[in-house]
Parts: structure tokens; C-alpha cells; sequence
């Protein structure tokens, strides 16, 4: 299938475009001179044949896409025509099949004479060896996203992200968000998600990588649920119930992401299932999961048979246990702590498997931790920092590695299953996964309010196959 479509060339794609165009003018239809593509180009959800494609473009016109084995466009392998509307605010989804597993390719967009940058993206496939990108909270009002640029030239096959893709509050101490007040409404949802794919640093990271994507809770508000969130009154935010349906309609019109389930399964041939948790669209007061999810999460867990399960989890699963200090309660009921059933029914049902990592972001530091059950290790969860959100060090207003030390020996000590705790630094992680091991690096920048910073590595911990004990890479 691929080598029939070989011979569509640019130059095909140019005529097809001048075509197109006289069409249009043919018809009468406006807005076709000032189409752009301001918010860039993404890529999402990869499978082993296909893969998602996204974009924005304000037109009435019809949007072309095309899909190449080169970055040049020779060798043009799936290309086809779609349509952008004001119902979806001129987001577009374009789901392609029919690829090679593990294998890159360029793709680009297209309305009448208008070209969209290219991107580049990648099949899931069976492989030896993967290398993923792990990024959590950026918030945009705290710093630069230099992160998502450092990603952008490593050599990956996605990058997951694992919530707070925007903060939907308002702030102004760096960069001022649009709107400019918190997000309560479709259109607020839908200006903030705009205001972040305006990002230079956004829009090469997306262009260069598929991402697989979760939500936490600042994509819709603080520590939110299915039956509301501390952060929303009523009385002035209106019904909750409204609140949530207008940021998850903007959530997938903006993200890379198949409609309808952020709760999905990824499967990169025999070396990995990575499975993404939703804990926040079926959470009560009572359930972090909800019951189909938990049960599907569960059947997962048993009936996988990939070397290793990597899941995909917004809040932290290991339990812990805050020191005792003014201000602070003893632990955080918003992350699996406040679920404890939920926790135990998912960690007992890994058996005797001890090949699982859980993956997890929103509590802005890094921590390295072998996850406890009736006193064994039965996983290892490695956490990424936040790329900007205000971390203990500057909530404390203290300098960095000054009064968070004390406070990381408090807790390794109340909480022995965490190998590895730093409370002050912002950056990205990647996650390397071979037969042998799973290994998280994070990478740290040196100043968040840099749009240039420089990233470094600074951490590198990992897990080996069948230990379920993480170690120190040294
Ligand atoms: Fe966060």
C-alpha cells in the first residue's frame, strides 16, 4: 500500500494545491488568502499502521494533508483532504492507517497556497530498545517551556505527558495567560489552550515527536473530579457539571489524543504496554479510578504479557507520608493515598509480576520510589518533575537546595520505599526501556524564567527487569 501512493510528489501536492485553490476562488469563498497555521502542527496516539495528526487553521476552505517517508517530501505515502469548522474552533483530527510499524515520517497541511510547518512523527512498532520523553506541569504564567525545546532535538519515539498541560487559573508573574482570568467557559478554555500552542518551544516539540497525552486536574481546575473541585464555587463558576464538559471539549479539539478516552492502551511490540490512566474524569469521593476503568486497568495489568507495563499515571501511587511541620497535613488525599482500596485492588493484582513502572507527574519534584505491598516492592514508579510549576523551594521562598534538603531527609525517612527525593528543580525526563531495564533520566533547567536556559542531566535512576527495586545508575 505504501510504495502505490509513492509516485505523489510535491509537485503533485503544489498542482493538487493550485487546483484546489482555483476552486475556491471559483466558489467565492472567503478567508482563503489569510489562512495560517499559528498554533503549528502535532502528532499524537501512535499505533503500530498509523498515527493521529493535528493542526489549526481558520478556513473554509478545504485542508489538505500529506504524509512522507522524507522529510522532503519525495516519497509521499498517505495523503487526503479534510475540513476545518468553527464547531471544533478549526481544530483539525486527521487519523492515518496503512503505515509501517516503527518507522518516521513528515507530514503537512495545507490550504490553497498556505503550507503548514512540516512535522515529524513516528509509528509504534516492536523494537529493542525505546526512548521516551516524560514531561508534567507547565504552567505558562511561572516560566519558559525550554523543556519541551530540549525534547525536541533528543532522539525519541513519543513523548508521554502526564498532565497540566495548561494551568487553567490566573497568575502573572512571568508571562501573562489569556484569558486573563481563570478559565471557566468553552471559549476561556479554548484561548488558553490557543495562548499555549503559540509557544515557540510548544510548537517544536509537538512538530518533532507523537505525543501521548493525560490530563491532571489544571486542565479543567485544581484538584478536580467528576463531582467537582475545591477550586470552583458555584455560586459564581456556575454548574461544575458545564464547567468540566467545556475544558474536556477543548482538551480534544486542542491535544493530539483520539476522541472520547484518555484511558488507552499502547502496545510497542513484545517489549512494552503502555497503558494512561484517567484519574480524574470518573473520580468520586470514594474512587480514583472508577469502576470500569479499575476493572479494565486490572484485566490489563493480569493479562499482559509485554516484558514490561508502563502506566501512564497523573498522581502519585507510592504512599506518602508528609513530615510533621506547621502548615502541612500529613498526607495529600489527592493523590492514590486518598484512594487506598482503589490502590491495593490494582497493586494485589500484579501477582508475583514484578515488571511493572508506573509513570507519574503533578507533584512538581522528582522522586525515585520502589512501590510498597504488605512490606514487599511489587513496582517502581519514577516521577517527573514540573517543566515550570512553583515547586517547595519557591512556594517555602527559600534558594534552591538550601531548605528543601532538610525536608528531603524527612521524608526518605518517613517514607523508606523513596529511593531517590529532590523538592527544587524544574526540567523534563526521558525513559529508556530495554529488555534489561527501564531507566529514567532527569534533566534539569538551570533557570526556568530562560527561554534559552540551558539542560543538563542530573538524576538517573532505573529499574531491572524482574526486581521491582529501583537503583541508582552511577
Ligand atoms: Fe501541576
Amino acid at each position: 500500500m505504501l510504495d502505490g501512493m509513492a509516485g505523489v510528489d510535491r509537485r503533485t501536492f503544489l498542482i493538487g494545491a493550485a487546483v484546489a485553490g482555483a476552486a475556491t476562488t471559483a466558489a467565492g469563498t472567503a478567508h482563503a488568502a489569510t489562512a495560517s497555521f499559528e498554533h503549528g502542527v502535532a502528532s499524537g496516539d501512535p499505533l503500530p499502521d498509523g498515527v493521529l495528526l493535528w493542526t489549526r487553521v481558520v478556513t473554509s476552505s478545504p485542508v489538505a494533508w500529506e504524509v512522507a517517508a522524507d522529510e522532503q517530501f519525495h516519497r509521499v505515502v498517505r495523503r487526503g483532504t479534510t475540513h476545518a469548522s468553527a464547531a471544533r474552533d478549526h481544530t483539525v483530527k486527521v487519523e492515518v492507517h496503512g503505515l509501517r510499524p516503527n518507522t518516521r515520517y513528515w507530514y503537512r497541511f495545507r490550504v490553497d497556497d498556505v503550507v503548514s510547518p512540516v512535522g515529524r512523527t513516528k509509528t509504534a512498532g516492536c523494537e529493542t530498545e525505546l526512548r521516551f520523553g516524560v514531561v508534567s506541569c507547565a504552567n505558562w504564567s511561572v516560566g519558559h517551556f525550554a523543556g519541551y525545546g530540549f525534547l525536541a532535538h533528543e532522539d525519541l519515539d513519543a513523548v508521554i505527558h502526564l498532565g497540566d498541560y495548561i494551568y487553567e487559573g490566573f497568575s502573572t508573574e512571568l508571562r501573562v495567560p489569556d484569558p486573563a482570568h481563570k478559565c471557566v467557559t468553552l471559549d476561556d478554555y479554548r484561548r488558553r489552550h490557543a495562548q499555549y500552542k503559540t509557544d515557540p518551544h510548544v510548537q517544536a516539540v509537538h512538530a518533532a515527536h507523537p505525543f501521548i497525552a493525560t490530563w491532571d486536574d489544571h486542565e479543567s481546575a485544581d484538584n478536580s473530579s467528576s463531582i467537582g473541585s475545591p477550586a470552583h464555587d458555584p455560586a459564581t463558576d456556575g454548574p461544575w457539571g458545564a464547567r468540566l464538559a467545556a475544558a474536556t471539549q477543548a482538551y480534544f479539539e486542542w491535544m493530539p489524543v483520539r476522541e472520547g478516552k484518555l484511558d488507552r492502551i499502547f502496545r510497542f511490540g513484545e517489549l512494552a504496554t503502555l497503558t494512561m490512566l484517567d484519574l480524574r474524569s470518573y473520580r468520586t469521593d470514594t474512587t480514583i479510578l472508577g469502576a470500569a476503568q479499575r476493572d479494565w486497568l486490572i484485566n490489563t495489568l493480569t493479562a499482559d504479557r509485554g516484558r514490561w507495563q508502563l502506566v501512564g499515571n497523573s498522581v502519585m501511587i507510592s504512599p506518602f507520608k508528609i513530615p510533621p511541620l506547621p502548615g502541612l497535613p500529613p498526607s495529600n488525599p489527592d493523590q492514590w493515598d486518598g484512594f487506598p482500596v482503589d490502590r491495593e485492588l490494582v497493586l494485589r493484582s500484579l501477582g508475583e509480576r514484578r515488571n511493572t513502572v508506573f509513570l507519574t507527574g503533578d507533584i512538581h519534584s522528582s522522586w525515585a520510589c520502589d512501590v510498597p505491598l504488605d512490606g514487599q516492592s511489587v513496582a517502581t514508579e519514577y516521577i517527573v518533575t514540573s517543566l515550570t510549576s512553583d515547586n517547595f523551594d519557591e512556594l517555602l521562598k527559600v534558594p534552591p537546595r538550601t531548605g528543601s534538603l532538610l525536608l528531603e531527609a524527612q521524608i526518605m525517612a518517613l517514607n523508606p520505599h523513596a529511593k531517590f527525593v529532590e523538592l527544587d528543580s524544574h526540567g523534563v525526563s526521558t525513559l529508556k526501556v530495554t529488555a534489561d531495564e527501564v531507566r529514567m533520566d532527569w534533566y534539569y533547567l538551570a533557570d526556568k524564567k530562560d527561554p534559552n536556559t540551558p539542560v543538563t542531566r542530573a538524576h538517573s535512576w532505573r529499574t531491572r527487569h524482574d526486581t521491582a527495586h529501583t537503583e541508582p545508575v552511577l
